[in-house]
């Protein structure tokens, strides 16, 4: 029998498998039609920067419920945003996000942008956050590559130039299979790959719903990707 190609399987995991993640919209809300909401998205990708997902997740709650919109968050002091980012570190990504809401509410009527480019031109926003918004937030074909990504990619293809020389390689392989259809959807997929299955030490490859596609699995060498630089 034909494989399901990559995207396909990768989808029916994550419809079966995805975490609960607050910024997240249900299964169910989801097939109903629901999308996410962009301020959402952006607020959670930024916070996501250089915080874990476990921490994030009840400071992100609090600062939707108090500033639930972007023209919310624009007209409160700078110290405000500065107080409730308190304890998450990296205190630039709180300057710009008050940043990034001022320019969203003036000069884009309150709505954020739905392209890459124009993403990556808002305070804050660099080439991986301005993917994950325009795919995860706009359904953008936008190849979104992180940590996780990288590792799950480097074995599938058992890319054996090591980081970050590996990283074009990484990013056409990406272009080849990415999907039209719920591209953030297939991004979180791979991202949740990552996180719990395709971890980096001690990959669960029994339960991976891509192994069959899988060169490092078929050749047993799974452990040895991604290539680490030589020190
Ligand atoms: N890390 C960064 N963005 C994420 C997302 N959308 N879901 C889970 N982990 C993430």
């Amino acid at each position: 029998a034909k494989l399901p190609p990559i995207p396909q399987a990768l989808l029916r995991w994550y419809d079966a498998n995805a975490r609960d993640l607050p910024w997240r919209v249900a299964p169910k809300a989801r097939k109903a039609g629901a999308r996410p909401d962009p301020y959402a998205v952006w607020l959670s990708e930024i916070m996501l920067q250089q915080t874990t997902v476990a921490t994030v997740a009840p400071r992100y709650r609090e600062f939707l419920t108090r500033w639930p919109d972007v023209k919310a968050m624009a007209a409160a002091p700078l110290d405000d945003v500065l107080g409730e980012w308190a304890g998450l570190g990296y205190y630039a990504r709180a300057r710009n996000l008050h940043k990034c809401a001022v320019t969203v509410a003036e000069t884009h009527g309150g709505f954020f942008p739905d392209t890459e480019e124009a993403l990556r031109a808002l305070p804050g926003i660099g080439a991986y956050t301005a993917a994950a918004i325009a795919a995860i937030a706009f359904d953008r074909r936008a190849i979104v590559i992180d940590g996780n990504i990288e590792r799950v990619v480097s074995r599938l293809y058992a890319i054996d130039t090591p980081l970050p020389a590996a990283k074009a390689e990484i990013r056409e392989k990406l272009e080849e299979i990415w999907p039209q259809k719920r591209s953030g959807d297939f991004a979180q997929g791979l991202m949740d790959l990552g996180a719990s299955i395709c971890r980096p030490k001690a990959p669960i490859c029994l339960l991976c719903p891509v192994s069959s596609r899988c060169k490092a699995f078929k050749a047993g060498t799974q452990g040895n990707f991604p290539v680490k630089p030589a020190k």
